[in-house]
């Protein structure tokens, strides 16, 4: 007869490829129900983005489905506690944002007007002034980080139960978009993304910053609001574009974010003009003097406008953002002008 010693036996075969200790040992194994063969069980990690969950939930079918009598094998997956990570892990070298000087949410009314290409450009610009700068791509519904910064594809390590960020171009990253499988951002919906966030945010490790930069989901959703909470030192960039239905929409974030008491820095005006190559005439294709006008209503200054610049939209495509592939340019500098007097209001 098979029974749950029997089972918790069998899992003392498997190892936690991270810990090298056994799963009942590190207290893992949860919940194991039997009936007539059928064998549920949960498994507990560290984090619910492990990336070896999928090789453990095998290693454990397969062990416990090689039991005689065994029929079927089913596991669920859920994360510690914070609590019980820390007792898996009592030496912690640094835990979540603990050690992360400012943290700047870019934020916007609306998609696609411009935030990640924002957040991105306005990290590195600050990297280039010797700052030590993370970027949470917390876009869950489209996060586009790793294709703006060329890391399709690539996956964090794991180290003391907690993510590693990515280095690229100087900078620490951690996107939704490298942890999820391809399609299944979009199907996250109300209480599961703010789980997900919340999780998220204590789970990486940052190490010590002195900006971490979090490329917010657009609008006023949960996701938002879950990260506003989390973070009470979080202060906010707003980027808008100059056309009128933009600016609601930029007026019903501001509100919220000041609703939860966290800072607006000011506003950045995208796709403000085009710039024609051959006079210095600027064309306001998309309307004029959005950003100004939020700016004289709401008393929060406007901390730069960047043109509609080809080199954007195709160093994004490239994967290598305009900060690298032309950093002399007159739209480099206006990043960097924006990153200097965010540095300013700190
Ligand atoms: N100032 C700009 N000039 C040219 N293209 C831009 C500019 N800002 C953004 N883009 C392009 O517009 C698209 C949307 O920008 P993105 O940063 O992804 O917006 P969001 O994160 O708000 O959805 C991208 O293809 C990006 O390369
Ligand atoms: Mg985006």
């Amino acid at each position: 007869m098979i029974d749950e010693q029997r089972v918790k036996e069998t899992l003392k075969g498997v190892r936690d490829p991270e810990l090298q200790k056994d799963l009942v040992e590190l207290g893992m194994i949860r919940n194991i129900r039997i009936e007539d063969g059928k064998i549920r069980l949960t498994l507990a990690l560290t984090t619910l983005r492990c990336p070896r969950k999928v090789h453990m939930v095998d290693k454990i079918k397969q062990v416990v489905g090689g039991l005689p009598g065994v029929s079927s094998v089913d596991v669920e997956i859920t994360a510690m506690s914070a609590d019980e990570r820390n007792r898996l892990f009592p030496k912690h070298p640094l835990v979540g944002i603990e050690k992360v000087g400012h943290t700047l949410a870019v934020a916007s009314g609306k998609g696609g007007v411009g935030k990640t290409t924002i957040a991105v450009n306005v990290a590195l610009a600050l990297v280039k002034q010797g700052k030590k700068v993370g970027l949470l791509d917390a876009d869950v519904y489209g996060p586009s980080v790793p294709l703006m910064l060329g890391l399709s594809g690539q996956n964090p390590e794991m180290e003391h139960g907690m993510l590693i960020p990515v280095e690229k171009f100087g900078l620490k990253i951690m996107s939704f978009g490298m942890l999820l499988r391809e399609n299944q951002a979009a199907i996250w919906r109300g209480p599961l993304v703010s789980r997900a966030i919340t999780q998220l945010l204590g789970e990486v490790m940052w190490g010590e910053l002195d900006y971490l930069i979090i490329d917010l989901p657009p609008g006023t959703g949960d996701p938002s609001i879950t990260i506003a909470q989390a973070i009470p030192k979080m202060q906010v960039l707003m980027v808008t574009t100059p056309q009128e239905v933009a600016l609601a929409d930029v007026r019903r974030a501001i509100e919220l974010f000041s609703k939860q008491k966290r800072q607006v820095l000011g506003f950045i005006e995208n796709m403000s003009y085009f710039q024609c190559a051959h006079s210095a005439k600027h064309i306001d294709i998309f309307g004029h003097g959005g950003g100004k006008k939020l700016s004289q209503e709401t008393g929060l200054p406007l901390l730069g406008a960047i043109p509609i610049d080809l080199e954007i939209g195709q160093g994004g495509d490239r994967g290598v953002p305009l900060m690298i592939s032309s950093p002399t340019s007159d739209t480099a500098r206006i990043f960097e002008d924006i990153a200097m007097k965010v540095g300013k209001q700190q």
